[in-house]
C-alpha cells in the first residue's frame, strides 16, 4: 500500500473529478456523509433514497457544506426504494441510460426493524429485503456499467456479524423471525454476497471489485446537526454521549466506506472498517467466520436469485 493511502483524509481525496458513484439510503446518516465525501473531492455522485423532500434536503445540504470545495463535484437526485425491486429496476434503467459509473455504494439500511416480520410488495421479508435483496438487484442490474468503467461496488457490513452465533439457515426467517435477529443476518447476507461477488467476477474475469465496509459504532447524537439530514433530540444527544468512548460520529463513519470505494489501493474482497473496531481510521479488518462460509454464501446468492429473478450478466460484462 503506497504511503498516501496510509494515511487517510477525507479533505484530501484522491482527485475524483470525472469520476461518478451512486449512492443508497444517501439522505440522512452514513450515505450522506459520504455524498458529502465524495461531492468535496470532486465527483459526480448520484443521491438516491426513497424520499424526494428529504433527498432534495440532503442535496441542498451537501451542497452548502461543500461550497468551500476547490474542485466541488456535481449531484442528481434519483428516486430508489430497494425494498422494492421494481423501483430497483427503474432507478437501473436511468442510471445505464446515463453513461459511465464508477463505483455503487450499496448503503442503504433499515437499522431499527420492526418488532414482528413483515413483508414487502414482492413478498419478501422486509429486513432482508432492504438491506441486502435490493442491493442484489441493483448491483447485477448495474454490472455492466460498473464493468464498462472498472469501477468498485461496496456493500455495508457491521460487526454485530462478531457479535452472536447466529446460523443463517433460513434468509427470509419464515419462523423464528426478531428485529435482532433480522438486522444481524441482513449484514451477514451483505457481507457475505460481498464475498461471493468478489468470487465470482474474479472466476468470470469482469473488470469490477467487490469489497465491503462497516462504520464501527457511529451514531447520530454525536453527528453534526444539519436541517433535514441530521436532527437528533436533546435526549437523543444525551444518551449517545453517554456511549462517547465506544462511539464516533456518522461522518467519521463514512471514511471507511469512502475509502472501500475510492482508494485506488483497495482491491475486490476487501473489508474495511474502523481501526478501532467501533471507531478510529479506516483500516482492513477481517469479516466475521459466518460471512466467510461458502455454503453460507451460496444459500444467499441462490436465495437472491430466486427472489429478485435475476442472474447477473457475469458474461455480458466480461471485458
Ligand atoms: N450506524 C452504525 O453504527 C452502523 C453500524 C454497522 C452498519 N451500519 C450500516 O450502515 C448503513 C447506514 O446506516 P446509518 O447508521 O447511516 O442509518 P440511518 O442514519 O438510519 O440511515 C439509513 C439510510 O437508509 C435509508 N433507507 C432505509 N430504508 C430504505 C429503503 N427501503 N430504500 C432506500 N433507502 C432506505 C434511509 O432513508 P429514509 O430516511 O428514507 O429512512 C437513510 O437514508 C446501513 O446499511 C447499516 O446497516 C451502520
Amino acid at each position: 500500500m503506497s504511503a498516501r493511502a496510509a494515511e487517510w483524509n477525507p479533505l484530501h481525496l484522491p482527485d475524483l473529478r470525472g469520476r461518478s458513484y451512486l449512492v443508497t439510503g444517501a439522505n440522512a446518516g452514513l450515505g450522506y456523509f459520504s455524498c458529502e465525501q465524495l461531492v468535496r473531492g470532486g465527483a459526480h455522485v448520484i443521491m438516491t433514497g426513497r424520499n424526494p423532500h428529504r433527498l432534495s434536503a440532503a442535496k441542498a445540504a451537501v451542497l452548502g457544506r461543500t461550497a468551500d470545495a476547490p474542485h466541488r463535484g456535481t449531484i442528481e437526485t434519483l428516486l430508489l426504494d430497494t425494498s422494492n425491486l421494481g423501483s430497483v429496476r427503474a432507478a437501473a434503467a436511468t442510471v445505464r441510460h446515463r453513461g459511465r459509473l464508477h463505483g455503487l455504494l450499496l448503503n442503504a439500511g433499515m437499522v431499527h426493524p420492526p418488532r414482528h416480520r413483515q413483508t414487502t410488495f414482492d413478498g419478501n421479508e422486509l429486513v432482508f429485503a432492504t438491506n441486502a435483496l435490493g442491493h442484489f438487484a441493483l448491483a447485477g442490474a448495474l454490472l455492466r456499467t460498473l464493468a464498462a468503467a472498472r469501477g468498485r461496488m461496496v456493500w455495508l457490513g457491521s460487526m454485530s456479524t462478531s457479535l452472536g452465533r447466529i446460523d443463517p439457515v433460513d434468509p427470509q426467517l419464515a419462523s423464528g423471525y426478531s428485529g435482532w435477529r433480522a438486522y444481524v443476518q441482513s449484514k451477514i447476507a451483505t457481507t457475505a454476497l460481498g464475498l461471493e461477488a468478489d468470487r465470482r467476477l474474479r472466476a468470470e474475469r469482469v473488470p469490477v471489485a467487490s469489497v465491503i465496509a462497516h462504520p464501527g459504532y457511529s451514531v447520530s447524537g454525536r453527528t453534526a446537526g444539519i436541517q433535514g439530514v441530521n436532527e437528533p433530540s436533546r435526549l437523543g444527544r444525551f444518551v449517545d454521549n453517554l456511549q462517547s468512548p465506544l462511539t464516533q460520529s456518522k461522518e467519521h463513519g463514512a471514511w471507511p466506506l469512502v475509502r472501500a470505494l475510492v482508494d485506488p489501493d483497495v482491491v475486490g474482497g476487501q473489508f474495511w472498517g474502523p481501526a478501532r473496531v467501533t471507531s478510529g481510521p479506516p483500516r482492513l479488518a477481517a469479516p466475521a467466520k459466518v460471512t466467510q462460509d461458502p455454503a453460507v454464501a451460496e444459500r444467499y446468492w441462490v436465495t437472491c436469485e430466486n427472489a429478485t429473478r435475476l442472474r447477473w450478466p457475469f458474461e455480458a460484462a466480461r471485458r
